[in-house]
């Protein structure tokens, strides 16, 4: 039986047997409540409201331009549609990197205004403080290493990260400093696999990849990627298991040429 199967809501400590168990975590991002409610019945471990929304909900280039507001308004309907799995909510860019009391306060609005069960924030020795204090204050924190989008304008690219000594030492450091500090996961964003296989085995809290490679704990991709809603992003370390964008203009060709052609609605279709 598997540790997934066995519980009726998941939990940072459910994530915890799942590794122990070697049994994978499934987490996707959504953003809205109907989806939500889709992947909460399919079995989804967890669900990240992931400031990704800034890109695919709200059309921005980067993920810096999304609110606090604006991330409470999306983790607040993907609550509404879920019974079971965890619900993991991103602090978006400027809540938390000025000081750890500012950080607190920010994790503690969002668990407070939208009923998430944890909080995601990037980086690691610099943020040490403010998931110490978070965790302090009873909220678990996911940490995230590697590729942090929010960092975009300092890395200059979206290439694969610490494939240098220099970056995947601090890298190894980050993840146990991490770790120490209470965090209950850490995603890992385009590393190479083999770091990020050496790191999974020597942290006793699950990791979670993106274009990390077959060895982390679980994965996680972008709901509008692995649907095929977005089709113009197409990074190797990406599968698509639907095409959305095709299926749906199909649809939306089809009704069009049905108002037009005056065969909807009819006679069945009306009152
Ligand atoms: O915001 C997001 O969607 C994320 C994932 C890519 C991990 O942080």
């Amino acid at each position: 039986m598997s540790v997934n199967k066995e519980v009726k809501k998941i939990t940072t400590n459910t994530l915890q047997k799942m590794k122990v168990a070697g049994e994978k975590i499934a987490m996707l991002t959504a953003y809205d409540f109907s989806f939500a409610k889709i992947f909460d019945s399919a079995g989804i471990d967890v669900i990240l409201v992931g400031d990704s929304a800034s890109n695919v909900m709200a059309g921005h280039e980067t993920t810096l331009p999304i609110t606090m507001e604006q991330m409470i308004y999306h983790a607040s309907s993907v609550i509404r549609g879920i019974n079971r799995c965890l619900v993991v909510v991103d602090l978006p860019f400027g809540s938390y990197q000025s000081n750890s009391d500012i950080a607190l306060a920010s994790a503690i609005r969002i668990m407070k205004e939208t009923g998430a069960h944890a909080i995601k924030l990037e980086g690691g020795e610099e943020v040490i403080e403010s998931v110490k204090k978070i965790v302090s204050a009873g909220i678990p924190v996911m940490g995230h290493l590697g590729l942090t989008p929010q960092s975009i304008y300092k890395f200059g690219t979206y290439n694969v990260r610490a494939k240098e000594d220099e970056e995947a030492n601090k890298l190894r450091r980050d993840a146990k400093l991490l770790q120490k500090a209470g965090c209950f996961t850490i995603v890992l964003e385009k590393i190479p696999a083999s770091l990020a296989k050496e790191v999974s085995e020597n942290l006793t809290i699950p990791t979670i990849g993106i274009g990390a490679g077959m060895y982390c704990d679980g994965q996680v991709l972008v709901m509008h990627d692995m649907l095929g809603i977005n089709t113009e992003f197409k990074p190797r370390f990406l599968r698509q298991y639907l095409n959305l964008h095709e299926q749906t203009t199909k649809a939306v060709q089809h009704y069009i040429s049905d108002v037009k052609n005056k065969d909807f609605p009819n006679e069945n279709e009306q009152y």
